[in-house]
């Protein structure tokens, strides 16, 4: 459920949007659902066009996964971005929160989860002092096959399996990569590590329910099933639906337009539960990533892009709130809330407490965070500030598959609206050939020269 109230005209914040404002860019949308579906029919659209496909594949993932869990106390993926943000985000989601803090038979006798997305020499050390290689599963997911990160991660963990594991070192490695791209898929078909296939068109951040996300969720027995079912029925609604009032990611998308267009340059994505802390930042990626871009498609400088915030209720009523309220309205804030958590917590009666906090005995958690939620949408209603929620009936699968369907369609609209190319990173892809050039790859000399001198001005 998208409740939007929190964005229109009335009473108290009548510098909300009117009905009608919503309805002026059905045109713009309709052009949208147009191009969006003529993509997906020629094959570019692939974080929806794959799902079907992948329906199919699912056996194939989860049948590895099964194999696998028993021998293995640790499942470790080496990847960065949208090859390590989607897995993260999902298992914290659906897992038990200390899902690897658990004794082994609580996880199903499966293996603990960690995901190394970055090559902080400290945590990376420290990690690998806490593992027994010899019981560790390690997932390289690359798209490209060239990332220096991954690549730098896996050529450390490759040595340190052959050391300690001789010669079924390749055994604990198993690679996602791109079908025929890349420096990686020469190692991985020379050296027989298990590999599954990154489908071609799909970019990073949009490829968790691709097996970038499937095989880890598969192998810490999250229901990928149902994840890949939510997200199907998902997308069926939005391909299926017309108008910015049946649409999901059609409203979600012309509001953040809208909001973009009066000034509000930065999209807050708020969660009200833990579980969903790491989907702020994989959506916090997505958005960036996306429409952060210079050029719209016939090469105008355009420089768009709403800057993404993770924040995280009720932790983050308690420092960025104060901002959202009080500062510059410059903001558009997403809720995200959870009808039924699956666990409830009493908060004990005691009728001997002074009078003051007595109003929390007999209460709840869920009953505390959601007044906490509603308070801070009415100050920011008082404050005349922008919001929507989204409202999740419970964290499962189901839903979170959902989530990203829903996350990803607007994002896709937005760039439609917006009239860029919101599956490329031309920014990112700028930085990753600076550090080839820095780090001596060949081929790069020149760039190698150009930022050298640059460092010298
Ligand atoms: O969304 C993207 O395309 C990027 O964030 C990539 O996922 C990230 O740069 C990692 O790339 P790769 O999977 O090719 O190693």
């Amino acid at each position: 459920v998208i409740d939007y109230t929190g964005m229109m005209s009335s009473a108290q914040n009548p510098k909300g949007f009117k009905k009608e404002e919503l309805l002026g860019l059905q045109n713009e949308l309709d052009q949208a659902q147009t191009a969006l579906s003529s993509l997906r029919d020629s094959g570019k659209l692939d974080f929806s066009k794959l799902l079907d496909p992948m329906k199919a594949q699912l056996s194939m993932i989860v049948e590895y996964a099964d194999n696998v869990v028993s021998k293995y106390d640790n499942f470790v993926v080496l990847g960065i971005g949208g090859s390590a943000l989607g897995p993260l985000a999902v298992h914290q989601a659906l897992n038990h929160y200390y899902y690897n803090e658990l004794p082994s038979e609580k996880r199903s006798y499966r293996p603990r989860l960690y995901v190394m997305d970055n090559i902080d020499p400290v945590r990376f050390n420290e990690l690998l002092q806490i593992l027994d290689p010899r019981k560790t599963l390690f997932n390289v997911i690359s798209k490209s096959g060239n990332t220096s990160e991954t690549m730098a991660q896996f050529l450390i963990v490759r040595n340190t399996l052959r050391r300690v594991c001789g010669e079924s070192y390749a055994e604990h490695i198993v690679v996602t990569t791109d079908k025929e791209k890349g420096n990686l898929l020469p190692i991985v078909l020379k050296e027989g590590y298990q590999r599954f296939v990154i489908p071609a068109g799909i970019g990073g951040r949009f490829s968790e329910l691709t097996p970038v996300g499937l095989l880890a969720a598969a192998i810490c027995g999250i229901d990928v099933h149902q994840l890949l079912e939510g997200a199907l029925a998902m997308d069926q609604w939005i391909r299926d639906s017309k108008g910015v009032y049946s649409n999901p990611a059609q409203l979600r998308a012309a509001l953040a337009h809208l909001s973009g267009q009066r000034g509000k340059n930065i999209s807050v994505f708020m969660p009200y539960a833990d579980g969903l802390k790491t989907m702020a930042d994989w959506y916090a990626q997505l958005w960036a990533e996306s429409l952060g871009k210079r050029f719209d498609r016939q090469g105008r400088v355009l420089h768009v892009g709403q800057t993404p915030v993770k924040a995280l209720g009720v932790t983050d009523q308690h420092s960025q709130v104060q901002l959202y309220v009080e500062g510059p309205d410059d903001k558009v804030i997403t809720f995200v809330t959870v009808d039924k958590f699956k666990e409830t917590r009493e908060i004990p009666m005691d009728l001997e407490l002074p009078e003051d906090i007595q109003f929390l005995s007999g209460r709840t958690l869920e009953e505390l965070l959601y007044a906490e939620q509603k308070a801070t949408e009415y100050a920011l209603t008082l404050a005349g500030r922008q919001h929507q929620k989204l409202i999740l009936p419970t964290l499962d699968a189901y839903n979170v598959g959902q989530l990203l369907l829903l996350l990803e369609w607007e994002t896709a609209y937005m760039g439609e609206l917006l009239n860029i190319n919101a599956f490329d990173q031309p920014g990112v892809e700028e930085g990753k050939n600076g550090t080839y050039a820095l780090m001596g790859r060949k081929g790069y000399e020149a760039r190698k020269k150009e930022i050298e001198e640059y460092g010298e001005v």
